[in-house]
């Protein structure tokens, strides 16, 4: 079945992004965003981006029209019931993620593919809350989602072979390469990354270096686009440590997965972040200040 028409739920730093690929892929998509203030926001990200897009060729103006005229924004869940596909992309809480599965699974048609973009949690779990395990599949999109050229298509063991084969060619339509995983912790990326990620604080959190020196010294030293603390500010400090927090309930022996204290402390202080305007540095908008 190819997939004609989407339902985004959350129009955060993901959503707005999985809105606007899909658009872009020529699907007709429907955002719902829990927040109106939010959905404002991510509609003017999504019209950013295209024109942004436009202005470096890389898109002709009348496309940005069409691909933004595909995009319906709403704060009523009801309106992705006709949904051939629902990509979910709200906070990375896994109670918050089950009960809007739950409800999917009431109100969308029983042909729908359920999905989500977790970093962290396991999508059979969410699956099962949804009453339609096996049409439940995991569409991990990176940010900026624009940009970012990968989607890690996730199935369980209760996957039919149809959901995973759709999602996975939907992937493609989003102009990215799908590659398959399983429902491990963390999926392919998450799994190597989060750890590094972690490991970086921990190391200012021992005086072994400043977040500038970590960060010249990893993009330098293994040419990443990123060092790991610019990367976390990128993330979102908050996101991290949700995904660490869950992962730490789960597998209380791991070292690889403790919180750092210092993470705790910089959320707890509103230090959050590109989206904050501060985490490990100070952000003027899109940019680090001064840079
Ligand atoms: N839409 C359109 N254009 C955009 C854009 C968007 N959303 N975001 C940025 N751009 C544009 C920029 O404006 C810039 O344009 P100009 O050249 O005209 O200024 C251009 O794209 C390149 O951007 P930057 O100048 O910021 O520079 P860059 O070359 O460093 O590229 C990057 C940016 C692609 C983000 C690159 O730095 C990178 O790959 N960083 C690593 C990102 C990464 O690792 N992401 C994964 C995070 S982990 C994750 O997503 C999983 C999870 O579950 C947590
Ligand atoms: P975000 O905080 O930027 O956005 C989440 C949005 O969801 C918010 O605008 C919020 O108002 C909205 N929301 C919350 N509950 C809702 C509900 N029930 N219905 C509709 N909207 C609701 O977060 P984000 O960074 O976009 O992350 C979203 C998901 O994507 C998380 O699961 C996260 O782990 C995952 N993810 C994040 C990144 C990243 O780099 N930030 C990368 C890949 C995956």
């Amino acid at each position: 079945m190819a997939i004609q028409s989407v339902g985004v739920i959350g129009c955060g730093l993901m959503g707005h992004g999985i809105a606007q690929v899909a658009a872009t892929g020529g699907c007709e998509v429907t955002v719902v965003e829990a927040d109106p203030t939010a959905l404002d926001k991510g509609v003017k990200r999504i019209e950013g981006s295209l024109m942004k897009l436009v202005e470096k060729g890389k898109l002709q103006a009348t496309e940005a029209t069409a691909i933004r005229n595909r995009i319906h924004p709403s704060t009523k869940l009801s309106d992705v019931a006709q949904c051939d596909l629902v990509v979910e992309a709200i906070v990375e809480n896994l109670d918050a993620k089950k009960s809007l599965f739950a409800e999917l699974g009431r109100i969308t048609k029983p042909s729908c593919i359920l999905a989500s973009n977790t970093s962290s949690f396991p999508i059979g779990e969410m699956g099962d809350a949804s009453g339609r395990p096996q049409r439940m599949v995991g569409l991990h999109f990176f940010n900026p989602v624009q940009l970012m050229a990968l989607v890690e298509v996730v199935r369980t063991t209760k996957t039919e072979e149809s959901a995973f084969k759709d999602a996975f060619e939907f992937g493609k339509r989003c102009g990215k390469t799908p590659v398959a995983a399983k429902d491990t912790p963390g999926f392919i990326v998450n799994r190597l990354l989060v750890p590094y990620l972690l490991e970086a604080i921990r190391m200012i959190e021992r005086g072994d270096a400043t977040p500038e020196d970590i960060d010249t010294a990893m993009r330098l030293g293994c040419g990443y686009p990123m060092g790991p603390l610019h990367l976390l500010d990128y993330v979102g400090l908050d996101t991290t440590q949700f995904i660490a927090d869950g992962w730490e309930r789960r597998f209380p022996s791991e070292p690889l997965f403790k919180v750092p204290g210092e993470l705790k402390d910089l959320v707890k202080q509103g230090r959050l972040g590109r989206k904050s305007g501060r985490g490990y540095y100070e952000w003027e908008g899109d940019k680090i200040k001064g840079k």
